[in-house]
């Protein structure tokens, strides 16, 4: 019988494809994350891995469990930076992941943030709780329209296409910027010609070597100083000693965020500075949305116990 470790609680229905396997699974009653020594010690008696995000499925865990019985990671998550993948490949692991169904749920976030930035709302609703919002003020809280300006999408994939066609119904141009041309309207070759030409810059590129500090001091230096700067990626894709930098000398306008290098510790002057709007990670934070990830990573296990290729493998 296939064991299946589960290292989180999951919305409900989430494991129904494994448990119609009928596969065991292995979980623990509290919702308590594994130590990275708990998953090396956890990998080789299980066949099967559904891991999230905030766990490090290193080469020590990938090596340990392919030592014994493990045939598959997935991660409820479509980013899979957290995953040693050329430990995987070494050992004949497979990696899945959730692309698609957390799109709409990501793009919503990403507007959300585009619009809470560009018009001060972390600042105007922080005046308002602590009192210090006094009347109707014609100059108070002034901030930018998201009508009439335009997007720069750096990554041009499923999420970021969902990005794009939002932006649309707010009467935005929207450009984008990807490594490889697109061929669509709109394609901007050069990341540096994007910053220059965007009002609100919006990251939508996995982590990877090539986008690590992909956005540090010199490319927030072309931004113009009325932009704003949104990140539902990950957090590294931004140097955010840069951006903080930038936030406190009034270089740009203002940033949205929604992850964070080394999540969940913020840096704390990021926490203090100036016209910046931060969510705990909430991308896909939807029932539904979390209900589909698990749902899609519990189903690439079943595919790959049963021999079948699923349409989530992660082939890069
Ligand atoms: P995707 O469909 O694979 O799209 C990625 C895009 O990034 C592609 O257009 C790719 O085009 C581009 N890209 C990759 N490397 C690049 C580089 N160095 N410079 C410029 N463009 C580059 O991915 P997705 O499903 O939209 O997800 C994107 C990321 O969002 C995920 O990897 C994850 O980290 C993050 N995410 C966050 C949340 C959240 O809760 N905040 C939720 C979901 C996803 P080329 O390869 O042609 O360059
Ligand atoms: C969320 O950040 C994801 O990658 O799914």
């Amino acid at each position: 019988m296939s064991r299946v470790l589960v290292t989180r609680h999951l919305t409900d229905g989430g494991l129904d494809p494994l448990d119609e396997a009928g596969f065991t699974l292995v979980r623990r009653p509290v919702d308590e994350p594994y130590t990275h020594a708990e998953l090396v010690a956890a990998a080789p008696g299980v066949d099967a891995i559904l891991c999230l995000l905030t766990d490090r499925i290193t080469a020590e865990v990938i090596e340990a469990g392919a030592a014994g019985r493990l045939q598959v990671v997935a991660t409820a998550a479509v980013g899979y930076d957290n995953i040693d993948l050329d430990a995987a490949r070494s050992c004949d692991v497979s990696v899945c992941n959730t692309p698609g169904v957390l799109d709409q749920s990501t793009a919503d976030v990403a507007i959300l943030l585009a619009l809470a930035a560009c018009r001060l709302a972390s600042d105007a609703e922080r005046d308002l709780r602590q009192g210090q919002w006094t009347g109707w003020g014609f100059l108070d809280h002034l901030g930018r329209d998201l009508y009439g300006s335009v997007l720069g999408l750096v990554g041009y994939g499923r999420i970021g296409r969902e990005v794009a066609r939002r932006a649309e119904g707010f009467g935005m141009e929207v450009l984008h910027h990807t490594r490889t041309n697109t061929g669509y309207p709109g394609y901007v070759a050069e990341l540096d010609d994007l910053l220059t030409a965007a009002d609100v810059v919006s990251l939508h590129v996995p982590l990877t070597e090539s986008t690590h500090h992909l956005i540090g001091a010199r490319q927030l230096a072309l931004m113009k100083p009325t932009a704003v700067l949104v990140n539902t990626a990950r957090g590294p894709v931004v140097d955010e000693d840069a951006l903080v930098v930038a936030l406190e000398n009034g270089r740009i306008h203002a940033a949205g965020l929604d992850v964070y290098d080394g999540e969940p510790a913020i840096y704390r002057r990021l926490l203090a500075a100036p016209r910046t709007v931060l969510l705990p990670h909430i991308g896909s934070a939807t029932t539904a949305t979390r209900t589909r990830m698990a749902r899609l990573a519990a189903q690439g296990i079943c595919d790959v116990l049963a021999g079948r290729v699923p349409p989530n493998l992660v082939t890069s």
